[in-house]
């Protein structure tokens, strides 16, 4: 949210700009801070992480409910989110009886939301209008990405509440050589102060020899973001951007309105489930690292 900090974004890539925007940050912090009396004194303090699972998918019907080496798919993430240090709370948002009778089974707290969410967003920012409490920040915890380490989500919320100046956080890790063509790998690119430049399908950035360089430290989006909730209440709302149209990628629309984006490396190995098939290639990598 813009509104939440009037600190300059002022980022022309010099050492000089950087420690001038760091130090405006801070101060942007502490004032923050002292305005806001009644909150507690650490900026954006009250997280809450949302797990949006929705039943109708057109590639994967029930894949939040989907056995992975026994346990539904949606527990398996459940039970890790639970272990993020930073999270006040954490629920899953559905539209489906079926999910919320397994979530409630195993002991998770379940938000019903309506079947017209056309996106995880949407049903974030519906869970988050019917939780009783006020957040200050939304994690949107991916149903399909079970082996998600909680460090990362607490990552991301350390980020955001880091940057004043960002209103989203995201992780990226690094691209292996066999992904960079691959279109649903998204690649991304970030400047000095690890705000983001740009998410692309393609390539970025693009050697001028027209090939891959092995030795450039390609980053692949992870499907993991967590936003400032004054900012998710106008996100869903801003119209489609040209950049997003064009990439199909929603997170563009941030960036092509100017809102700052704060993105976070870690190690991570992304095993996304999206197909039937993709259950068994995530089995077998749990199988041979131990992992049950
Ligand atoms: C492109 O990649 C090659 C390695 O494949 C590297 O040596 C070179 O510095 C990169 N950049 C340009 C501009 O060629
Ligand atoms: C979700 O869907 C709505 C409606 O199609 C759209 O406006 C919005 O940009 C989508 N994505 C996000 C992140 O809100």
């Amino acid at each position: 949210m813009r509104g939440s900090s009037s600190t300059p974004s002022s980022s022309d890539g010099t050492t000089r700009s950087w420690i001038i925007a760091g130090a405006a940050v801070a101060a942007a912090t502490a004032a923050y801070a002292v305005v806001s009396r009644r909150r507690p004194a650490r900026f954006r303090s009250r997280v809450v992480g949302i797990i949006p699972a929705r039943f109708a998918s057109s590639r994967f019907p029930g894949k939040p409910l989907v056995p992975i080496l026994g346990k539904p798919m949606i527990q398996r993430t459940w039970e890790r989110a639970k272990l993020a240090n930073k999270l006040d709370q954490l629920v899953v948002a559905t539209d489906d009886k079926k999910i919320a009778a397994c979530c409630s089974d195993f002991g998770a707290n379940v938000i019903m939301t309506s079947e017209t969410c056309r996106n995880g967003t949407e049903r974030c920012t519906e869970a988050l209008q019917k939780l009783t409490k006020k957040f200050d920040i939304v994690v949107n915890i991916q149903g399909d990405e079970p082996l998600m380490e909680p460090e990362i989500i607490d990552g991301v919320v350390m980020a955001l509440q880091a940057a004043p100046d960002a209103v989203f956080s995201t992780a990226v890790t690094s691209l292996k050589p066999e992904d960079t063509s691959d279109p649903n790998r998204v690649k991304c690119v970030v400047d000095n102060h690890g705000y983001a430049i740009y998410f692309s399908r393609g390539l970025i950035p693009y050697n001028k020899s027209g090939k891959v360089n092995p030795h450039f430290p390609y980053l692949l989006h992870l499907g993991i973001q967590s936003y400032d909730t004054k900012f998710l209440k106008i996100y869903p709302e801003l119209p489609p951007t040209p950049l997003q149209l064009e990439e199909d990628l929603e997170q563009l629309k941030v960036l092509e309105n100017g809102y700052k984006m704060k993105v976070i490396k870690v190690d991570h190995e992304a095993h996304g489930v999206d197909t039937p098939q993709d259950v068994e290639k995530m089995e077998r990598f749990m199988r041979e690292r131990n992992l049950s």
